[in-house]
C-alpha cells in the first residue's frame, strides 16, 4: 500500500495569492497532476492540515474544485488556518468528517477525529487546532480516545495523522506555535507499539525526530516552504524553495518506508549506465 501526504494547501478562492505573493492554487493543481501520473497510484491521500488560507466557506468551494481532478480517496483533516464547521459543510459527503464526539455547539464544532479502517494501514486522524489561535493542542479527551482506538486493534500496522508536529524543531518561530504538552501523547504512542509514524504537517518542510518509541515526521509544503533558518530567533518567512509532498509505502517484511517527491518539471531522467558500462 501506498499512502500519499500532501500539506499545507493555504488555498485561497477567487484567484488571491497567498500572503500576496502564493499561488497556492497552481501549486496544488501541478502537484495533483503529477501525483495522478505517478506509475505507482497511492491507494490514499491524506491532507495533513491548513487546507485553507483564512477557513472560509469559499475557499473550501474553491479546495472542492481543485481536488475534483484526484482520482484517488482523499482524507482531509484541519490545521490551524482552518475552521471546522465550513470545512464539515464543504466536504459534507465526506462520513468520516462527521464522527467525533459532540462539541459545545454540536457536532459542527466537534473536533475532526476518525479512523479509517478500509486500507492495510489503518490511520487514524487527530485534531490540534484550537479555534483563532495558530497554536495546537491535544484534549485530553483526544488523547483518551486515541489510547481507547489503539488498544483496540494492537497487530494492525496505524499511522496517526494531525496537522501540529509534537516535536521541537529548531525553528524558532514554528515552535512558538508548536503542540502544547507533546509528552502527553508522547505517553499514549509508547504504549501501542504498532504506530509506525505519526505524520504532521504544519512546517512546510521534512524533518524527522524520534518520538514515543517511533518517528514523527512533517511534510514539504506543497506550495511554499518556511525558510531552514535554527535560529531560536528566526524571523517569521517563508521561501519559494520546490514544493513537495510524500509517499509512505508500506510493506509487509519492511515496514513503513517513507519518500520525499518534488513537485516541478526537472532535467532526466538519465541513465548511470551504457550497456554493462558505467558511463565515463
Ligand atoms: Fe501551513
Ligand atoms: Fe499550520
Amino acid at each position: 500500500m501506498i499512502l500519499c501526504q500532501i500539506s499545507d494547501l493555504h488555498i485561497k478562492a477567487q484567484g488571491k495569492k497567498s500572503y500576496r505573493v502564493v499561488d497556492t492554487a497552481a501549486s496544488l493543481r501541478r502537484c495533483i497532476e503529477q501525483v495522478n501520473r505517478l506509475r505507482q497510484r497511492p491507494d490514499a491521500v491524506v491532507f495533513t492540515g491548513d487546507l485553507v488560507d483564512f477557513g472560509m466557506p469559499e475557499e473550501y468551494a474553491a479546495l472542492r474544485e481543485l481536488l475534483a481532478p484526484l482520482h484517488i480517496p482523499y482524507y482531509l483533516l484541519p490545521g490551524n488556518h482552518d475552521e471546522r464547521h465550513a470545512l464539515r459543510a464543504a466536504f459534507s459527503d465526506h462520513a468520516y468528517l462527521q464522527q467525533g464526539g459532540a462539541g459545545k455547539d454540536g457536532i459542527e464544532d466537534a473536533r475532526i477525529e476518525y479512523v479509517i479502517e478500509d486500507h492495510p494501514l489503518r490511520i487514524v486522524a487527530l485534531d490540534t487546532v484550537i479555534p483563532h489561535s495558530s497554536k495546537g493542542e491535544l484534549a485530553a479527551s483526544s488523547l483518551a480516545w486515541l489510547d481507547r482506538v489503539l488498544g483496540e486493534q494492537p497487530q494492525r500496522p496505524t499511522v496517526i495523522v494531525m496537522h501540529h508536529p509534537p516535536f521541537k524543531t529548531g525553528i524558532g518561530h514554528m515552535d512558538d506555535i508548536g503542540l502544547a504538552d507533546p509528552q502527553l501523547l508522547e505517553q499514549v504512542v509508547r504504549r501501542h507499539p504498532q504506530v509506525e509514524r505519526v505524520l504532521c504537517g504544519h512546517l512546510h518542510r521534512p524533518i524527522h525526530v524520534r518520538f514515543g518509541g517511533t518517528i514523527a515526521s512533517t511534510c514539504p509544503g506543497v506550495s511554499h516552504q518556511v525558510v531552514l533558518d535554527l535560529d531560536p530567533q528566526a524571523a517569521s518567512q517563508f521561501v519559494m524553495e520546490p514544493p513537495g509532498f510524500q509517499l509512505h509505502m508500506w510493506d509487509t517484511d519492511a515496514g513503513l518506508i517513507s519518500h520525499t517527491a518534488y513537485v516541478g518539471e526537472f532535467d532526466g531522467p538519465y541513465p548511470f549506465y551504457d550497456g554493462d558500462n558505467l558511463i565515463d
